[in-house]
């Protein structure tokens, strides 16, 4: 059955819900669920922005079928090729075999490659315009937010931008679709920044350019891809502020985030000596993980969402614990920068894990290292519990600054 929302006068949510799924993109657990939003203008012309995964395609239809109420479907819009957005497109076009694709050359050429659709299409460009009645569709390339092909629409007579990935987040929509009418800082505000370091997080400049376009336009009204719709002044303009930091790749909160790979427990011990001893400096917001139990992508989010962090690390093949070396590997893929670190290292016999890591992270941009290197070999001694102080009071005294 149909479960539409009513975004505006002539405006209708009739995307779907996922919260079956597993990993999205097979890789991130969403425990929350997932939202693949899609949008039906009614104006002389009728106008869909986007399809769904296949997951959610069955009430997408329905959704459908409803809202257009009888009239036929003029055009479908299409931002982004992923298939969580893409998925429904053959179907949509049995469905609705007159529909005119109004997409940019890129996507054209994926509809080629996914589906095989060589039919003609409307080809836009950054800037082109279409009329579809009272509003007039304008066109905004955003390459690499999240894939090359990504565009926007904006919309000057509602002040609408369809904003494809950006602004978007894990976590299904439930009761409201509206960002205003949920608790997002509480709700979905973690999910939202493990979406964007994981799914756009290494295309900072690309999402810094897109908020420079943003930014020329007046928005009141920002309808992404995955999770709630933002519509109000203050709520806007709050979540484009974090995207503006994130993108810059500097640090959203201060606070230190301890990271540790541990066999026996050990590496642990001084993981969380060290937490304590920062923590009684006053530092409020200290979190350790892990490595080898959280998942990676909330281990990434938590790494770009402070500005310390340290790395804790058992020697292993004499190298890093591999979950700790996956980590590493991972915040170097995502581009991670501007951050101040520290390193504390095991090993039974040979400890080498700590001079790795220092080697690893010291070639990043703008990565500073505070304090000393603290070694342990097997367990924690006292004289490495007084290093592990000195480490926790200087990285807290950084903090402070
Ligand atoms: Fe929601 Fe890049 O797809």
């Amino acid at each position: 059955m149909h479960n539409t929302v009513t975004i505006g006068e002539d405006l209708i949510y009739v995307g779907g819900n996922d919260r079956r799924i597993a990993l999205f993109e097979s890789a991130f657990p969403v425990p929350r669920g997932v939202s693949y939003n899609s949008y039906l203008l009614l104006d002389e012309k009728t106008v869909l922005f986007d399809t769904v995964d296949i997951a959610a395609s069955e009430v997408f239809f329905e959704n459908l079928g409803h809202a257009l109420g009888g009239r036929t479907l003029d055009y479908l819009v299409v931002h982004h090729m992923e298939p969580d957005h893409s998925a429904s497109f053959v179907r949509l076009l049995q469905t609705y075999p007159d529909v005119k694709v109004v997409t940019n050359q890129k996507v054209k050429g994926m509809l080629a490659n996914y589906f095989g659709f060589e039919r003609e299409v409307l080809l836009v460009k950054e800037g082109d315009t279409l009329s579809v009645g009272k509003n007039t569709l304008t066109f905004v390339v955003a390459p690499m937010v999240h894939w090359p092909e990504v565009m926007f629409t904006y919309i000057p007579e509602k002040k609408l931008l369809f904003s494809a990935d950006a602004f978007g987040t894990f976590g299904a929509l439930g009761g409201s679709v509206f960002a205003d009418e949920v608790h997002f800082e509480r709700d979905f505000l973690d999910d939202a920044r493990r979406y964007y370091f994981n799914i756009v997080g290494k295309y900072g400049v690309q999402v810094q350019n897109a908020l420079k376009k943003a930014a020329g336009l007046e928005i009141s009204t920002i309808c992404p891809l995955h999770g709630p719709i933002w519509r109000t002044k203050e709520s806007i303009a709050w979540y484009l502020a974090k995207y503006d930091v994130w993108s810059k790749y500097l640090p959203e909160e201060k606070g230190v985030a301890v990271f540790y790979a541990s066999v026996y427990g050990h590496t642990q011990n001084a993981a969380e000596i060290l937490a304590a001893e920062i923590a009684k400096c006053g530092v409020t917001d200290v979190k350790v993980y892990d490595v080898s139990v959280t998942h990676i992508s909330e281990l990434l989010s938590e790494a770009f969402r402070y500005s310390h962090v340290v790395f804790a690390s058992t020697t292993y093949n004499n190298g890093v614990f591999i979950s700790m070396e996956n980590f590493l590997r991972d915040l170097q893929a995502h581009a991670f920068q501007n951050r101040k670190y520290a390193v504390v290292e095991n090993g039974s016999w040979s400890p080498q894990a700590g001079g790795l890591i220092e080697e690893t992270v010291g070639a990043w941009k703008n990565m500073r290292k505070v304090g000393e290197k603290v070694t342990l070999v097997s367990a924690v001694k006292e004289e490495t519990r007084e290093k592990l102080k000195a480490l926790g009071e200087a990285i807290a005294e950084d903090v402070k600054k």
